[in-house]
């Protein structure tokens, strides 16, 4: 089983493009994953607790129950709107979640993995952490990516991180694929260096915050949201659940032949998961075969800079999808960035994609193949017989593009994948402009090399589709019901090879799947 969990949003406010750009990823990986025709299960939700979501309620003058059920439906109707279709949804308020993060708390405790210790010190109420001397800038001074930093002391329970730290490093050095991209796992090297020697506050007295899981064994304290929502990736695989809790059965997920993936964005990496979250499953007793591997993602950033509340310049993936549609915006998430790395949201970029790659030269491929198919062969398709060398060049050039495309997809880099389907999708064009399958139509004796030809163009929408389905779904199954062959989207890719359709098969009537996206040029 494959098991891939996203991020647990936060709930203090509204998704962006950030928020949807990881899910869409995740949603295109698994259903890829499924078309490879192996078992699939998608995790992800929304991260409820915490002192962000307390103060977020109590300007907006609300308690937080009432706020966090309003905005995750936000969420809830966004991965709706943009076809993102999970398997199990995580919401860090649901009981079942609390009942595994204090069960987990008590073993910990009982193992001796947990103690009390009174700290005082300088404490970030934006980052909810305490900070060291290490967190000051040149001059001496809490910078202001701090926000307010308060002195405090106070008891505290503290998890002995520091004991598990010497066995991350020689698991992260001894297993290549913890961590994709490699120099994001250089970098938690680097900050394993830094940082083995300090345990993890895990607790915060209820006086500064109340919206938490309580501490099972000290109630006047809840769990650190950072606790509490790591977990979310075992809580909802069914870790310790109870038999009729509606919860998947945890060893169907998590330990089989394959390891957990959990996508997640650069900021989350150190200390969250890379550091956090494999030293709590180390001290949970997780085995080194049961770590989840982490796939960590770039950031989308607005003309080079962070998209922010206090800049403005947030984007908001319910307008783009309004405006362009749920295809357009699907497709430019996952194909104008290098899984990885950066990149810089750009809405021409946007259209410019979504009119060359899917517009013109696919939607161009499929209205050649579909209506010239229907208005010289009244829609009826044949393989033809002997080949010529442009038509066993244009079946080699689909070969190679599939064969590129898996490979990318394997690798999770969707773009590069996009990139090999686009350019068999032009290596088609080329060949229908080099054909003249509309002068081959005029001449009676030429009306087998017009059915192969469009039988090459045919079959190549038809792979086209197949491809494309993990990443525009609905595109996919237009595209299968315009070939009237309504099984496509059930091939795996084991299965796909040339002769998709059937000798003798009659398509459906054409209709324009990615119409272009016109923009209004302002008036002068
Ligand atoms: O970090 N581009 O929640 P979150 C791409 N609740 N991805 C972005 C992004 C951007 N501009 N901004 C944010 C949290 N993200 C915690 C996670 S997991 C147990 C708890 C990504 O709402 C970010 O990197 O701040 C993270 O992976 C996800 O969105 C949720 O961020
Ligand atoms: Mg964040």
């Amino acid at each position: 089983m494959f098991y891939l969990t996203t991020a647990i949003d936060y709930t203090n406010g509204s998704p962006h493009i950030g928020h949807a750009y990881e899910k869409v990823l995740a949603d295109v990986i698994v259903r890829y994953r499924r078309l490879r025709g192996d078992e699939a299960f998608f995790l992800t939700g929304v991260d409820q607790h915490g002192q962000k979501v307390q103060q977020t309620a109590e300007q907006e003058g609300v308690n937080p129950a009432t706020f966090v059920k309003r905005t995750t439906k936000k969420f809830l109707n966004l991965w709706e709107q943009l076809g993102v279709e999970y398997d199990g949804w995580a919401e860090t308020i649901d009981p079942r979640h609390k009942a595994c993060v204090q069960s987990i708390l008590s073993t910990l405790k009982q193992q001796g993995q947990l103690y009390k210790h009174a700290h005082s010190g300088h404490y970030s109420v934006r980052q909810e952490q305490f900070l060291s001397d290490r967190d000051r800038d040149e001059s001496g001074n809490f910078g202001p990516e701090w926000g307010e930093v308060v002195e405090i002391e106070e008891d505290n329970w503290y998890f002995k991180l520091s004991e598990h730290t010497a066995w991350l490093k020689s698991y992260l050095d001894a297993t290549p694929d913890a961590v994709t991209p490699a120099f994001r796992k250089a970098e938690l090297l680097n900050a394993l260096e830094r940082n083995s020697g300090t345990d993890l506050c895990i607790s915060r007295p209820k006086e500064r915050l109340r919206w938490g899981i309580e501490i099972p064994f000290d109630t006047d304290f809840v769990t650190y949201v950072w606790f509490d929502a790591l977990i979310n990736y075992i809580s909802f695989a069914g870790y310790h659940a109870a038999p009729d809790a509606g919860l998947p059965d945890f060893t169907r997920l998590w330990g089989g032949d394959e390891r957990p993936v959990h996508i997640i964005g650069k900021d989350i990496l150190v200390p969250a998961h890379g550091i956090y979250w494999l030293c709590m499953l180390h001290a949970m007793g997780f085995p080194d075969a049961q770590m989840p591997r982490l796939l960590v993602h770039g950031w989308w950033n607005i003309r080079g800079e962070k998209m922010s509340k206090s800049i403005g310049n947030i984007v908001d993936p319910n307008q783009l999808a309004d405006r362009f549609g749920v295809e357009a915006l699907r497709y430019y998430l996952v194909r104008d960035i290098v899984t990885g790395k950066d990149s810089d949201f750009d809405v021409e970029r946007l259209i410019m994609l979504y009119n060359t790659e899917l517009a013109n030269e696919l939607g161009n491929l499929c209205n050649r193949a579909l209506n010239m198919s229907q208005r010289f062969t009244e829609g009826m398709l044949q393989r033809g017989g002997s080949f010529t060398e442009d038509d066993l060049a244009l079946q080699s050039s689909l070969i190679q593009s599939t064969t590129a495309y898996r490979t990318a997809m394997d690798e999770f880099d969707v773009s590069k994948a996009l990139e090999a389907l686009s350019r068999h999708i032009v290596h088609c064009n080329r060949y229908t402009d080099r054909m003249q399958p509309w002068d081959l139509n005029k001449d009676p004796e030429k009306k087998d090399r017009l059915a192969t030809v469009l039988y090459h163009l045919a079959e190549s929408v038809a792979h086209a589709a197949v491809l494309l389905s993990p990443i525009l779904p609905d595109a996919a199954a237009k595209l299968a019901g315009q070939l009237n062959l309504p099984n496509l989207t059930n091939i795996r890719l084991p299965d796909l090879r040339w002769g998709l359709i059937p000798e003798g098969h009659t398509i459906g009537k054409p209709k324009p799947v990615f119409p272009k996206i016109i923009v209004e040029e302002p008036s002068p």
